[in-house]
């Protein structure tokens, strides 16, 4: 495994787990399995919250970290923070419930969605600040914030930047991570970058047939095929689904899987301190880690990879109630 040190107690490992649509999938002792072979595979970081899909996601995680043995020292927790009630309910009344969940006292990191222009920016960013010197948190990160969003948080808190910053971005989905706007915060150093959505929720990986099921249709009972995957920022999906063959070819070509090759690319990105990943296998999960050894090879593979690029959008802000 590699890591990166982002300013915690330790450095973060170069993979780490998401738990949207995956953890709650499986049963205790399958997911057990799958967070103890993370674990031992050098993995040292979940990404956990409460998800309007899956509400039950958190107290099956702490259930399967219970039946796995492990111990809280053991790996460190990102939690995802949301808007959704905000300011009704405060970012701490929301931490503190999550923390109950997952049966922890503290996380690691809690990574902070956008804001909206409604909300009072100085005084939301001494509310996330709190939640540190509060100790519920060891730092702070965001989820899809706008890099000037980024930079004004920093001004109001004196300098303490987020050390993570949680965008998608994959071997189709580049242009937004790769602008100049976030080129220039992440040449910085002080906060790195966390890709999700590395494999487009599956598709890059090979499952084709996936879709999104918006909050809307889903409360009318409409249920996705397989899994729900994040929406189509840009309008994109179709292009990448109709590129996977070709990744899937280039991979082969290195002795590599699709999966392997679109994770390895992630890391080949110098603001990239960890690949957030879903994963529901253990056999996908240890396929997934050999994406590390093409990083040698990266010079050959690259370059190859160029055509699979599509214009890409920021993800408008997301509220299962008031937006979609
Ligand atoms: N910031 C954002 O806007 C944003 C957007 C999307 C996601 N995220 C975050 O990123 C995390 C991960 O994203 P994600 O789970 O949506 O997407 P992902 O990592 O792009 O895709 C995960 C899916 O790919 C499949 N997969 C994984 N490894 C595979 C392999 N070796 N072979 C074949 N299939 C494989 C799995 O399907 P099966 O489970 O069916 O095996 C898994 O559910 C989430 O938990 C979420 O927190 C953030």
């Amino acid at each position: 495994m590699l890591y990166r040190d982002i300013g915690l107690d330790r450095p973060v490992s170069a993979l780490s787990l998401g738990s949207w649509n995956t953890f709650s999938r499986l049963s205790r002792r399958e997911c057990a399995g799958l967070l103890s072979l993370a674990v031992e595979r050098g993995i040292n970081l979940f990404d956990v919250g409460y998800y309007w899909d899956k509400p039950d996601t958190e107290e099956a995680f702490a259930a399967a970290m219970r039946t796995a043995g492990l111990r809280r020292e053991q790996y460190m927790l990102a939690l995802k923070l949301w808007l959704w009630n905000y300011p009704e309910q405060s970012l701490a009344e929301q931490a503190k419930a999550s923390l109950r969940r997952l049966d922890v006292d503290h996380v690691d990191v809690v990574m902070v969605s956008r804001p909206t222009p409604e909300v009072d920016f100085a005084a939301f960013c001494e509310e996330v600040d709190a939640l540190v010197r509060a100790g519920i948190a060891r730092a702070w990160g965001v989820t899809n914030w706008e890099p000037e969003q980024i930079e004004a948080a920093c001004a109001v808190l004196n300098g303490r930047s987020p050390c993570l910053v949680q965008l998608q971005y994959n071997v189709a989905r580049r242009n937004v991570v790769e602008d100049a706007r976030y080129a220039r915060l992440f040449a910085s150093g002080q906060s790195a970058l966390c890709a999700a959505f590395v494999l487009e929720g599956g598709i890059l990986a090979g499952h084709l047939d996936r879709d999104r099921v918006n909050p809307s249709d889903f409360a009318r009972g409409e249920r996705p095929r397989e899994r729900n995957i994040a929406r189509d920022a840009g309008g994109v999906r179709e292009q990448i689904r109709a590129s996977q063959p070709r990744l899937r070819e280039i991979a082969r070509a290195f002795g590599a899987s699709a999966a392997q090759l679109a994770i390895a690319f992630t890391l080949t990105n110098p603001a990239t301190a960890t690949a957030l990943i879903g994963v529901t296998k253990t056999t996908n999960l240890e396929e997934n880690l050999g994406a590390l050894r093409l990083l040698d090879s990266q010079q050959e593979w690259l370059p190859l990879l160029e055509s699979l690029r599509v214009t890409a959008a920021h993800p408008r802000l997301f509220d299962p109630v008031k937006h979609e």
